[in-house]
């Protein structure tokens, strides 16, 4: 069945991708590109794929999805103490990349990781459905399991109980990764595609505002 993987192609040709279509700020360039994708259809636009390095300098990779995003950063959830948790705490660099195939398009970001505030975390665990905030209190994620009894068994017993016992556990919150470079893709025809990428320009002391330089790269 993959024998044949060398023949599976296809011509990117929905869009292009110029210097004049592009906003200074990465972050609102961003927030048009999602638009774009969300409005063209794509099945979950928000999801992400989260690279990190474990301590022995070695890459690992999943898919989480984005809940929030301003000029700060890249915010998702997840558990502290799972692989990426601790592989973060290792080291605070990662990229994240964002492919959203109806249009043609990827933006790879990479920058550093800070946890979000208590009561950010707070916030979103609040709003999420009382099932997912059940599954986050059980699951310690990334954990080898013996089976799948023992989880469902303290997902039941946390849905019986009383309301109040389902709160935020300390290992479980938001995570926001602050850009350093932003890259946009836009598939074109014979494999020359246009690229483009933000970089950070160091901030002088007293600067508020983020400034970028912009430059086009070869496919
Ligand atoms: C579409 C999709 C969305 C996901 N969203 C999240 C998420 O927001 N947070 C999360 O912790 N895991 C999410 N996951 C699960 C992760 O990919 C991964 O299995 C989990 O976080 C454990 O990763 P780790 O062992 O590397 O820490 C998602 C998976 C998929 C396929």
């Amino acid at each position: 069945m993959t024998d044949h993987l060398g023949e599976l192609r296809r011509s990117y040709d929905v869009g292009t991708l110029e210097e004049a279509d592009l906003d200074d700020d990465p972050i609102r360039q961003f927030e048009r590109w999602f638009e774009d994708a969300r409005q063209s259809g794509e099945d979950e636009p928000n999801a992400m794929t989260l690279a990190t390095v474990d301590a022995d300098g070695a890459p690992d990779a999943r898919v989480v999805l984005l809940k929030g995003l301003d000029q700060d950063g890249f915010v998702w959830f997840s558990n502290y103490t799972s692989a990426k948790g601790l592989q973060l705490q290792h080291t605070r660099k990662a990229a994240l990349v964002f492919r959203w195939h109806r249009l043609e398009r990827q933006v790879r970001v990479r920058g550093l990781v800070s946890r979000t505030s208590p009561s950010e975390s707070d916030e979103y665990f609040a709003s999420r459905p009382l099932g997912s905030r059940i599954g986050a209190i059980v699951s310690p994620q990334s954990q080898v399991l013996a089976d799948r009894v023992e989880l469902e068994r303290a997902a039941a017993r946390l849905a019986i109980g009383p309301e109040p016992a389902i709160v935020r556990p300390p290992h479980w919150g938001g995570s926001r990764l602050a850009p350093v470079s932003l890259e946009l893709w836009q598939g074109r025809a014979n494999r020359l595609h246009d690229r483009f990428r933000y970089v950070r320009l160091a901030q002088a002391p007293g600067d508020t505002v983020a400034t970028w330089r912009r430059e086009r790269l070869a496919p």
